[in-house]
């Protein structure tokens, strides 16, 4: 078992393309990809690792894709553990035809886990994102990295790069 575990999940692909992409940046060796549709069961696959990156592409009006919905609904009534668990947060969204609800899925997430005792690291400056409203901003930032192929897929490349730099002071397998 690699020491960080990618779960995402996406309607389209888009998301799953970007999870695959962040997991051949940091390498097979050092992290594990899981489909929330597919491979995921329960909250134990995630407490499984102490490092997870998580995706989610955000539907309807700023909610979750389908496949998070149950997991977060069960761990709402479980309240699994995850103190000592350290999470980023990664999606697609529209920032042009969704802009009032742009990535609102990360910020479901964000609060979430942060009930359930995680650490939330890998906030990304709003600068750059041309969006209306999101429900994903705190202090000042976009709780994990917002992605945009619908209007901006030129720029995920390096938003991927950079978000995976700022996660080496979290994040001790990418930094080694
Ligand atoms: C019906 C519908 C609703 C959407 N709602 C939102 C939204 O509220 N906020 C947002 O940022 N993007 C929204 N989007 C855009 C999707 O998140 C975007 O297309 C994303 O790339 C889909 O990723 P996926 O294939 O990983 O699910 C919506 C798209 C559709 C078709």
């Amino acid at each position: 078992m690699a020491s960080i575990g990618i779960f995402y999940g996406s309607t389209s692909g888009v998301t799953e393309e970007i999870a695959e992409k962040i997991q051949a940046e940091i390498g097979e060796d050092l992290c594990d990809l899981y489909s929330m549709e597919e491979d995921f069961d329960d909250a134990e696959d995630l407490l499984k690792y102490d490092y997870l990156l998580l995706g989610c592409s955000t539907w309807g009006a700023g909610e979750v894709q389908n496949d998070w919905r149950e997991p977060l609904f069960d761990m709402e009534i479980d309240k699994p553990d995850f103190s000592g668990k350290t999470i980023a947060l990664f999606g697609a969204g529209d920032c042009d035809g969704h802009g009032k609800h742009f990535v609102g899925a990360l910020g479901t997430l964000y609060d979430e886990f942060k009930a359930l005792g995680a650490k939330l690291v890998g906030a990304v400056s709003t600068e750059g994102y041309c969006f209306e409203h999101s429900s994903s901003i705190r202090e000042g930032k976009f709780v994990g990295l917002p992605l945009d192929e619908v209007n901006e897929s030129d720029k995920t490349d390096q938003r991927i790069a950079d978000w995976l730099t700022l996660l080496k002071q979290d994040f001790p397998a990418l930094a080694a």
